[in-house]
């Protein structure tokens, strides 16, 4: 089936016969949405510059917002670097694959496209059977941002890509709802130890450092940290941890229509658009939940906070986000 870019996309099982056709795509240069671990990206042949752009041009990103290329093995890194600091290498063998991006030396071969005209490129292996077999069959590095139109929540099922991107894009590849729902970690690799330049699901404990080290001058240095992000069409709220119910009550009884996300119910009227447990399982949701008070059409989405320790930590900065608080 030949799916042309005018067309809406089509979303595939990502079974036998979607893998081989996906790789077919990106190999030609078109743009193949794929699930990962994290949440789906939306592809291009990395080094391809038209390609690359059209991932800016339908997802209306900011160009100097660069892009994370996803390669299926740790020893691909080296291809795209100008030289692999040691530090790279022992995060790649720690935690490839999975949910960090490394950052280094860009290799001049890389379109400026791709990274944003930065001399450094983000790079990881995602842990997620069908995005390794789809990179191991289209055999070039894969740039790919979150599938969502710039600015909206990242997209963690094939339909959030389709209801954003569909007709914009050659195909979807449907693997279910992502596992993690956050995005991945992204840290500079270049020096003695990590930088993390934007928080995500690998944590920072996890990382051996602080959980409070290094604070706003090493997020200037993301570019994406500075664009607003993860806004759904109605208001978001943040409550204090326990306080999701009689934040939505309080916001009801002004008379606005209100949705909660929280571990605790608030009655009617408010609409329970999420129930979460812990941090795990509201980074599982969050966007899903995102665009179900859209859907659920009310004024205003209450979520309550998690503790903002491990991964709590890449959580609420999504959540805060979302609320315009940072
Ligand atoms: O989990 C993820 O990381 C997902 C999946 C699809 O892999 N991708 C993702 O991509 O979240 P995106 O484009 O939505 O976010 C990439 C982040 C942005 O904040 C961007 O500014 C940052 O990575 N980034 C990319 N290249 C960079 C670089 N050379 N230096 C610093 N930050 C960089
Ligand atoms: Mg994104």
């Amino acid at each position: 089936m030949a799916i042309s870019p005018s067309n809406p996309a089509a979303a595939l099982p990502a079974d036998g016969a979607g893998i081989p056709q996906a790789a077919r795509i990106l190999r030609a240069g078109g743009l193949v949405a794929f699930p990962t671990e994290t949440v789906y990206g939306l592809g291009a042949d990395a080094l391809n510059a038209e390609s690359v752009a059209r991932i800016f041009a339908v997802k209306g990103r900011p160009a100097d917002n660069p892009l994370i290329v996803h390669v299926a093995h740790q020893d691909d890194l080296a291809a795209l670097a100008t030289q692999v600091p040691p530090l790279a290498w022992k995060l790649a063998a720690e935690f490839w694959p999975g949910p960090l991006t490394l950052v280094v030396d860009a290799s001049p071969t890389l379109p400026a496209v791709t990274t944003g005209g930065l001399r450094t490129v983000a790079v990881r292996v995602p842990d997620h059977p069908l995005a390794l077999a789809l990179l191991d069959a289209a055999a070039v590095p894969v740039a790919a941002p979150s599938a969502n139109r710039s600015g909206r929540p990242s997209p963690t099922t094939a339909a959030h890509v389709l209801e954003d991107l569909g007709g914009q894009i050659d195909l979807v590849l449907d693997g279910g709802p992502c596992q993690l729902g956050v995005e991945s970690t992204v840290v500079d690799a270049r020096g003695d130890r990590p930088i993390v330049l934007r928080e995500g699901a690998v944590t920072r404990e996890q990382l051996g450092l602080s959980p409070t080290a290094n604070g706003a001058a090493d997020l200037a240095a993301s570019p994406g940290t500075r664009h607003r992000h993860y806004a759904p069409r109605c208001r978001v709220e943040v409550a204090a941890l326990g306080e999701g119910p009689a934040r939505a009550r309080a916001l009801a009884g002004e008379g606005l229509r209100v949705g909660l996300v929280a571990p605790g119910d608030a009655g009617p009227p408010v609409t329970h658009i999420a129930r979460f447990a812990d941090a795990a399982q509201l980074a599982r949701l969050l966007y899903h939940a995102l665009r179900g008070a859209e859907e659920a059409g009310v004024d205003v989405v209450v979520i309550e906070s998690v503790e903002p320790t491990g991964l709590g930590r890449a959580v609420m900065d999504r959540v805060n986000r979302a609320a315009d608080r940072i």
